[in-house]
């Protein structure tokens, strides 16, 4: 388990450009932590989870934003036919998935731009059936980028995105609720890893955020059994939820996974 710690003294500024440069100064040993299968939690229900989801709405079109080494895009492509787009801003992440995909379509963004409308040519407006973040979004305030993603959604398409909650955290950091926290890496084996803040919010506030932006949580999946491993969310456009309105309520759906649980948002 990679333990994590109240991290209070810094600004939400601070935070968000020091999310960033851990993931520049992480990516080696992220890559090398891939192909170890040492990511705590990602074999024992998170990456199955997300798969599922995904398969589940077939979709022909596939941004994920944050994709790291791209390991997803490769096996939605392994599994049918699917046009994937990978964004990243580690660029050695980036590299690394051309190099294992070079079919595939990878470019180094960062959210920032997302956010500002710089997004790169292979991200046409209104073309994707899906978007994803799959342990991508840490910083407090999530509106801009989720805002930005809504932009590439085609008519119909959804958001996945998994993390975690305040349900997730060790006892003695969830009785301090919402808020920043530091991960360490401490569970992912050896490596001389630098540690990244990450704002954990409770399930209320990923939903209030959503729907800041337009977004409605259709879907809440509780990804793994007895204890919990992560939270998946799938947000579908308001516009879209008012052409098509018998669609379901927000709903818990609990699948489970073999899973201990790892406390780590990643
Ligand atoms: C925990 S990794 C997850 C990678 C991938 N989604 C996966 O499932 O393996 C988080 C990724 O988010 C990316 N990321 C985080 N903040 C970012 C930002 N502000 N701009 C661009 N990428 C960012 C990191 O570079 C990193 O690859």
């Amino acid at each position: 388990m990679a333990p994590s710690e109240i991290h209070d003294d810094k600004t939400t500024n601070n935070f968000d450009a020091e999310i960033l440069a851990s993931w520049h100064r992480n990516a080696r040993n992220w890559l090398e932590a891939r192909q170890a299968n040492s990511i705590p939690g990602r074999h024992s229900g998170k990456d199955t989870a997300i798969l599922n989801a995904i398969a589940a709405h077939r979709p022909a079109t596939l941004l994920d934003i944050g994709c790291g080494d791209g390991w997803l895009l490769r096996a939605v492509r392994d599994t049918g036919d699917c046009v994937t787009v990978g964004l990243d801003g580690a660029p050695a992440l980036i590299e690394s998935a051309k190099s294992q995909d070079p079919q595939g379509c990878y470019q180094v963004a960062d959210y920032r731009d997302l956010c500002d409308g710089i997004w790169p040519e292979c991200c046409p407006s209104k073309e994707f059936d899906a978007v994803i973040f799959n342990f991508s979004l840490f910083t407090q305030d999530i509106r801009p980028i989720l805002s930005a993603a809504k932009t590439r959604l085609a008519q119909g398409g959804i958001i996945l995105i998994q993390s975690l909650t305040v349900e997730h955290l060790p006892a003695r950091s969830k009785t301090a609720g919402e808020g920043w926290q530091l991960e360490t890496f401490n569970g992912f084996g050896d490596g001389n890893w630098a540690p990244m803040p990450w704002y954990c919010r409770s399930m209320s506030s990923w939903i209030s955020a959503l729907q800041d932006v337009g977004l409605q949580a259709r879907q809440i999946i509780r990804v793994g059994r007895p204890d919990p491993l992560s939270i998946l969310i799938l947000a579908k456009s308001i516009e879209d939820i008012s052409l098509f309105p018998r669609a379901v309520a927000p709903q818990d759906n609990p699948i489970s996974g073999d899973a201990e649980n790892s406390g780590s948002n990643l």
